[in-house]
């Protein structure tokens, strides 16, 4: 036997400002089912994350949310914990960037990185904006293309024709928090100084670390010469002042990184055997790897090596590269309920289901992957349930029935069992290298063959027949012994199933080198049913639940769009657009409840010489709807129609606050009819 492997392992760590959603889960889940095969295989492999917590983004939303940057990420870790867990994610820790560790580790490779000559500072000017006192990021500065004229375009490109610009070249350029005209302003800035490291990284993509297309994609920026980096951002900003440098903090991206180092120290503390040098020093035998979105490559594969190099630490053994997921080829909608927060899955669905589909597209490449939800549906039926679940619940029944649940001894299809055993070490290379469509569709091939035997022995109607009990007991022995190798080939990918087979085998957790082995003479538990199928209804449910959220969103915006809720800036517009918005006194009719919809309300509304039938999210602040019968509210009264799950939507009504409890219809004083013109 060779030595056990020492193997760190990181996903991304995911940005404290959002909920995780199903093409967060395509990493973690992928990252995870790798780690549990290594687990599973015997090797030390820890698996860590954290939250990104720092940044300009996550201060503003705290202060918008009226809560400190701190309460604001620890919500937020709480919530991303339970949706990992619920998914089956297992990480050793779960961290976060906004740490002692991290700030120390941060402290450490900076100066070590000044002292090494690798850090440069000179002035930089850049709008700034004067109500707010603080210097602008692209993203918060909006204003007129300078190319086609197309107003209301972010700092760095036009989403119109394409052009890419400075902030500077933009006409009429405003801040996208105060709305505030920006003016230029110089200030000294720190940069890394990432050209020193050219050769290295050179050498280092191609060097076995990368996949070729990521590592192809890295030539062409390394071929036209590495820029200096800027790693400094002025007050105020959440994140960590540099060391001897008041008012001068850490961009987000220079702390997020190290904050995978931070997170497995502080697991070291809780785990003696761990040696955070043995990871990380320069030399270090163990293996590190990064799972990765393909958005994020430059950071990972070379300001990170570079970073870890001048700071004398060793760097990754590979930087592992995914695609972007897809629901029904598209981007993930919200207006098409195909935008699924991991939560909204988890209401509906079983995690397994999900981390199964993934695994059986997965490959080892940097493509898309897409997630059709009826092939979903189909494909996780017709494997797990049809053809893994199906042989056990074939068996099961007469070993309990004829052998009072003791499998008798002996093979009674050898081919079968040196197939299954001939293919083990194939499975294991596809799981080693990341390709598990590759290992499902083998572990699914020996499922049919499995099956097939069964079938073609017929036990169910051998049992029929007289002097036939031994022979169906060998064939059920057999089909369980089969079953439980599926199941040990399965396990990273489905550790519940694992977990539930394991009882029912009445076998303590397997490990992968217990394929080698067969149960003879050996006592079952009484079968339960270990997987159920999909229901498509619950795929329509989770859906039509997602297309909630996005309703909710819009009413917790009081401007009553879900995209400007999100955007800071509160953009002008011109006196025409304004009225054009036909603006009406509505008397509420009617006001229920809409079964089967958490947030929303059906309201009617009389406008005078019409009724109007509205959904609005404002359930969570009116939970007996019956109060705002004859109330008087207002009301978008020219707002295309929009179809939803639970009939059509004319118009919308007007409320303020935050969302949640505090929402508060808006009401003309007594003594407005329906259907007056509000001006
Ligand atoms: N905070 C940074 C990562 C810092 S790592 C030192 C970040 N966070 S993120 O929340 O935006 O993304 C986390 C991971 O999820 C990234 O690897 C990203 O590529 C991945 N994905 C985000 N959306 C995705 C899809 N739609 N599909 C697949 N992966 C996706 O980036
Ligand atoms: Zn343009």
């Amino acid at each position: 036997m060779s030595e056990p492997r020492q193997i760190l392992v990181t996903s991304a760590l995911p940005y404290a400002n959002g909920s995780i959603h199903l093409g967060h889960m395509l990493e973690y889940i992928q990252t995870d089912m790798w780690v549990r095969f290594q687990k599973l295989r015997g090797n030390q492999c820890i698996y860590v994350c954290a939250d990104d917590a720092h940044g300009s983004a996550i201060m503003l939303r705290a202060e918008k949310e009226g809560i400190t940057p701190e309460q604001l990420i620890a919500n937020v870790q709480a919530e991303h914990s339970s949706d990992f867990a619920d998914f089956l994610v297992d990480f050793d820790n779960f961290h976060s960037t906004h740490s002692e560790e991290n700030r120390e580790l941060s402290g450490l490779i900076y100066a070590r990185l000044r002292d090494a000559g690798h850090i440069a500072t000179r002035s930089v000017t850049q709008y700034f904006d004067p109500e707010k006192g603080m210097f602008l990021a692209d993203r918060f500065i909006k204003g007129t293309c300078p190319k086609c004229a197309a107003e209301d375009q972010y700092g760095d490109n036009c989403e119109k024709c394409g052009a890419t610009y400075a902030p500077t070249e933009l006409k009429n350029p405003k801040s996208a928090i105060s709305g505030a005209t920006p003016v230029l302003r110089d200030s000294q800035h720190f940069f890394f100084k990432l050209p020193d490291f050219q050769a290295m990284l050179q050498q280092w993509t191609r060097s076995g670390t990368l996949q070729d297309a990521v590592a192809n994609k890295l030539a062409e920026w390394l071929d036209s010469g590495l820029q200096e980096w800027d790693i400094s951002r002025d007050a105020p900003y959440f994140g960590f002042e540099i060391p001897g440098e008041p008012g001068k903090y850490f961009y987000v991206w220079l702390d997020a990184p190290i904050g995978y180092m931070a997170s497995f120290k502080n697991l070291c503390a809780r785990r003696p055997e761990l040696d955070f040098d043995a990871f990380w020093n320069e030399g270090s035998k163990a293996e590190l790897y990064h799972f990765i979105g393909k958005d994020i490559v430059n950071f990972h594969a070379l300001f990170w090596p570079a970073m870890l190099e001048g700071a004398g630490f060793r760097k990754p053994s590979a930087v592992n590269v995914h695609g972007y997921l897809t629901v029904n080829g598209a981007k993930m909608s919200k207006s098409r309920g195909t935008f699924i927060k991991a939560r909204t899955y988890l209401d509906h669905l079983q995690p397994e289901y999900l981390r199964y589909y993934y695994a059986a597209k997965l490959g080892r490449g940097v493509d898309d992957l897409d997630l059709n939800l009826e092939d979903f549906v189909q494909k996780v039926n017709s494997d797990l349930v049809g053809k893994v679940v199906n042989i056990a619940s074939r068996c099961a029944g007469f070993i309990h029935k004829g052998n009072e649940g003791v499998m008798v001894a002996g093979d009674a299809a050898t081919e079968l069992t040196e197939a299954f055993l001939a293919a083990a070490p194939s499975i294991a290379d596809a799981y080693e290298g990341r390709d598990f469509g590759r290992a499902m569709r083998e572990i699914m091939a020996l499922a049919d063959r499995a099956n097939a035997w069964i079938a073609d022995k017929a036990p169910w109607s051998l049992a029929k027949q007289e002097g036939k009990q031994d022979e169906v007991q060998a064939i059920c022995a057999q089909g369980i012994n089969l079953f439980r190798q599926l199941v040990i080939f399965l396990k990273p990918v489905l550790p519940v199933l694992a977990a539930d087979a394991e009882a029912f085998l009445n076998v303590a957790p397997l490990t992968w080198n217990d394929h080698l082995s067969r149960l003879e003479n050996h006592q079952l538990n009484p079968f339960k049913a270990l997987m159920s199928r999909i229901e498509p209804a619950k795929v329509e449910a989770m859906v039509a639940a997602s297309k909630e959220d996005l309703l909710a969103a819009e009413a917790k915006a009081p401007a009553g769009n879900g995209e400007l809720a999100k955007d800071p800036l509160s953009a002008e517009i011109e006196f025409d657009t304004f009225a054009a918005v036909d603006l009406r006194v509505a008397l509420i009719v009617k006001a229920e409840a809409v079964p089967g919809a958490d947030k929303l309300l059906q309201l009617t509304l009389d406008i005078g010489d019409e009724r109007r039938n509205v959904f609005s999210g404002i359930k969570s602040a009116y939970p007996d709807p019956s109060q705002l019968e004859g109330r008087l509210t207002m009301m978008v009264a020219n707002l295309k129609p929009r179809k939803m799950r639970f009939g059509v939507s004319e118009g919308m009504v007007m409320a303020a606050g935050p969302g949640g409890e505090e929402i508060y219809l808006l009401s003309p004083d007594s003594g407005a009819k329906p259907g007056q013109r509000i001006k």
